[in-house]
């Protein structure tokens, strides 16, 4: 017997809802206030000033294990000087994720170069060799491998179609710190990684990304860029490449220089919250949890599943609406179109393409969309909310279960 929903006038699971905001309660602390203000009394806010910045730099290197880093001032200004830094330019052709921010589109445009779309798995929502290798042509100078949620991409294949064709492979990192791929971290794996220290991330400083790599002449040629081309050495000031002023301040490099202290303990308690959710959703019928790739660790941005609606006989906007009814907010949809729907990108005009975006480019991706929803998952998050996130989706699968079974 099955309890009436709170969607139609039933109890609620959880009266007070889920908040998964709690986490920016506790999100900074004395060592960011102490950081903030050591920046302040230099007198210095500007990095091309300071020392903050060049220390996290330092920092970001030492961390990932790579040779250089960057310290730009957004996730999107990352992936643009990336680009820049990799010759992209006129006619080149860039292949990217349908699911993702714009953030990932945008800089290919700003290079005056075309964004290709590959279709993703269906499983993981990520691009993969197999649908990056359809849409490849002689024009591709390189590939942004999204790692969406938290899950890094498949990537040996992808870097090694990338050698075979002589295409560049950016890592967009944004959602996904620490992901690791056969235990290679992501951002170490491709000629470059690009990640956002926007105020949704796994860590932040308000706004503000980074760029790593091996190759320390992609890095100083990034860091031209992102600082109008100076090099900033000697006396006399000369500009040596085109570039635009993406440079992140000292403020926000001290608060960020704290988080990534942080990073490690806030993934392995988000992966810890994910474990639980798994073992305690993996009995509910008509529900699937996030897909794993083989060699993937996920480091839970968000979590990610859809249900299967013909067993249960509902849509997930129904769905979606009747779990967070219960107290336990699920999002839906995550984007309301891949990226080539959107206006911006269906109205733009890219000079010398006949290139056009438009429904069905990405079938994979379309309905993934349509089908999938996001559980918050964050490192505030409790075994207690674990449970209710569980009574709430196991309460609405079941009613729907039964209702089937009635109707048939
Ligand atoms: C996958 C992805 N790429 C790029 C970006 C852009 O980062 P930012 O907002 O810092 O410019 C984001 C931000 O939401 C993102 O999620």
């Amino acid at each position: 017997m099955t309890h009436k929903l709170a969607a139609y006038g039933g109890k609620k699971v959880r009266e007070e809802p889920l908040d998964p905001h709690r986490y920016l309660q506790t999100r900074f602390g004395e060592e960011e206030k102490q950081a903030v203000s050591e920046v302040l009394d230099s007198g210095y806010l500007c990095r091309v000033f300071g020392d903050r910045a060049k220390a996290f730099e330092q920092e970001i290197a030492e961390y990932f294990g790579v040779a250089g880093a960057a310290a730009v001032s957004s996730g999107t200004a990352a992936i643009h000087c990336a680009l820049a830094a990799l010759d992209v330019g006129y006619g080149d052709e860039v292949i990217t994720s349908p699911i993702t921010d714009m953030g990932s589109v945008i800089p290919i445009v700003a290079q005056n170069a075309v964004p290709v779309f590959a279709d993703v798995d269906p499983n993981t929502f990520n691009i993969n060799a197999a649908s990056i290798e359809k849409v490849l042509t002689e024009r591709t100078k390189a590939i942004i491998a999204v790692h969406l949620a938290g899950q890094c991409c498949v990537m040996r294949p992808i870097m090694d179609l990338a050698r075979e064709r002589g295409v560049h492979v950016v890592e967009d990192c944004a959602q996904s710190y620490l992901s690791t791929c056969d235990g290679r971290t992501a951002g170490t794996i491709g000629d470059v990684g690009c990640f956002s220290l926007n105020d949704f991330k796994h860590i932040t400083c308000g706004d503000g990304g980074f760029l790593t790599s091996d190759d320390r002449d992609l890095i100083y040629r990034a860091a031209l860029f992102a600082d109008k081309g100076y090099p900033r050495t000697g006396p006399v000031r000369n500009s040596l490449v085109m570039g635009l002023n993406y440079r992140i301040t000292e403020l926000q490099a001290a608060v960020a220089s704290v988080q990534l202290r942080k990073l490690a303990s806030i993934i392995e308690r988000r992966r810890e919250f994910a474990r639980i959710l798994n073992e305690m959703l993996s009995r509910i019928e008509g529900f699937n949890p996030p897909t794993v790739a083989n060699g993937i660790v996920h480091s839970y941005w968000f979590y990610p599943f859809t249900i299967d609606s013909e067993l249960l006989g509902v849509d997930a906007a129904t769905f979606a609406r009747e779990v967070t009814a219960e107290g336990i907010p699920v999002t839906y949809p995550y984007l309301g179109s891949p990226v080539y729907l959107f206006d911006s990108v269906r109205k733009m005009h890219i000079y010398g393409s006949e290139i056009t975006y438009k429904e069905g480019l990405c079938p994979d991706a379309e309905k993934a969309l349509a089908s999938m929803m996001v559980l918050p998952c964050n490192e505030s998050m409790t075994e207690n909310d674990a449970r209710d996130i569980a009574a709430a989706l196991s309460k609405v699968c079941d009613y729907h279960l039964e209702k089937s079974n009635h109707d048939t």
